[in-house]
């Protein structure tokens, strides 16, 4: 079966080599951007693709929202079954291209755009048929780990930490939304798609690891703790769906703690299974084209969809967890968190909260923000 590649970057260089070498595909043409069309196989325009009969797949590996979504919804028209790693794109308008795909009888599979390699949602897809997933998440972004994990065993600042990760092809040259958080954000919605047939779209907290200092790994790891970027999603006891991001602390004896350089640790608990981690290579050439071929492989068999037709777009609730926080931020606005413990330093306070909301603790370092103070935060984990 042939499979056309949109985009021949990082992913798909990779997607094109092990196409040659997988049974029962092999790769067709690949669309570049004009001028780039320097081989035989490689076309300039989507109308190539949409209109060759002997496509049987198309693997979206360009990245952005826009054409992705245009050229993909064409190809799904078009009778064409459609893979991608683009989280950007699923996120954004995954629930659309999902419709067309079921409306023309034909596959839209995605999960190399949550954990790379790592087999998160194709083992999801699978368990929600004979399961219920209670809550999923974890570490899902392999730059922010690396970085952290730097600023932990190798006492990197954080600017040196971004630079060593940017010097090995780890974050790009705007590591915006790996640092922000932004980018496991979009894999914990994706996540969250396939277990609940529900895209939280709004309401999601998102902190990512910006603000943390080279003081205060020093600090955390005084108290014999190590700081992880960590995505949570689930169903509350009243049924609400809620997704959010933070930088987490765990105790030595954490498995989470073992999760070094640019390694992934996805996990789910599922009400029958209990919990079931899966850990590897969230990002990559090789492992990202691996989980694009596992899902044409899965499409030869049969598979057709990981998220629903009927998938709603929701608001998250994170009002209802909660968790005692680890904050530094200016002596002068301590007062206003509920304290278990307070230590102030040369004007700098470092306080345990008693267990707040997620909702609330976000919100309040970012109202704390707006004047320019500097906050970090942390959950204290388990
Ligand atoms: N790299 C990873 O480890 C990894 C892991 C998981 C998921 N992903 C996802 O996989 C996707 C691709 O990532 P990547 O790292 O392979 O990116 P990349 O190296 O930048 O490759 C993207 C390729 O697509 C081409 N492209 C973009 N827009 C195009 C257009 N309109 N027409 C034709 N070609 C176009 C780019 O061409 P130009 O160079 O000319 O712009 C580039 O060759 C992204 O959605 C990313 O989030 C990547």
């Amino acid at each position: 079966m042939k499979v056309a590649v949109l985009g021949f970057g990082t992913v798909g260089y990779g997607v094109y080599e092990m196409l040659k070498n997988a049974d029962g595909l092999e790769p067709g043409s690949v669309l570049v951007r004009p001028g780039k069309d320097d081989a035989e196989f490689k076309v300039t325009s989507i109308s190539e693709i949409t209109e060759d009969p002997d496509i049987w797949a198309v693997a979206e590996v360009m990245g952005g929202t826009n054409p992705a979504y245009e050229f993909v919804s064409a190809a799904l028209r078009a009778g064409k079954h459609v893979v991608t790693s683009n989280k950007a794109l699923v996120a954004a308008y995954g629930p659309e291209l999902e419709k067309i795909a079921d409306e023309k009888g034909v596959a839209f599979l995605f999960s190399a755009a949550c954990g790379g390699a790592v087999p998160f949602l194709h083992n999801i897809a699978l368990a929600v048929e004979s399961d219920k997933i209670l809550s999923l998440g974890g570490i899902l972004n392999g730059t922010t780990n690396y970085m952290l994990d730097a600023m932990q065993s190798r006492f990197m600042t954080y600017a040196d930490a971004l630079a060593d990760a940017q010097a090995l092809g780890y974050a790009e040259a705007d590591p915006t939304a790996d640092v922000s958080g932004m980018d496991a954000l979009r894999k914990i919605m994706l996540a969250c798609a396939v277990a609940y047939n529900m895209l939280p779209d709004s309401g999601l907290c998102c902190e990512g690891i910006e603000s943390i200092t080279a003081e205060d790994v020093n600090h955390i790891q005084a108290g014999g703790y190590t700081c992880r970027l960590v995505t949570s999603g689930g169903l509350s006891e009243s049924g609400q769906l809620y997704a959010y991001i933070e930088p987490v602390l765990f105790p030595a004896n954490a498995p989470e703690c073992s999760v070094l350089k640019n390694f992934n640790m996805a996990k789910y608990i599922g009400e029958n299974s209990g919990q079931i981690v899966f850990m590897g290579q969230g990002a990559g050439r090789w492992p990202t084209a691996s989980a694009v071929v596992r899902d044409l492989n899965d499409i030869l068999h049969g598979k057709r969809f990981m998220m629903r037709p009927d998938c709603e777009r929701v608001a998250a609730d994170n009002s209802l967890c909660e968790h005692k926080y680890y904050v530094r931020l200016p002596e002068e606005l301590a007062d206003a968190l509920p304290a278990e413990k307070t230590d102030v330093y040369d004007g700098i306070a470092r306080v345990i909260t008693k267990e707040i909301p997620v909702q609330a603790m976000h919100d309040f370092a970012k109202e704390s923000r707006k004047d320019g103070s500097s906050v970090f935060f942390a959950a204290i984990g388990e």
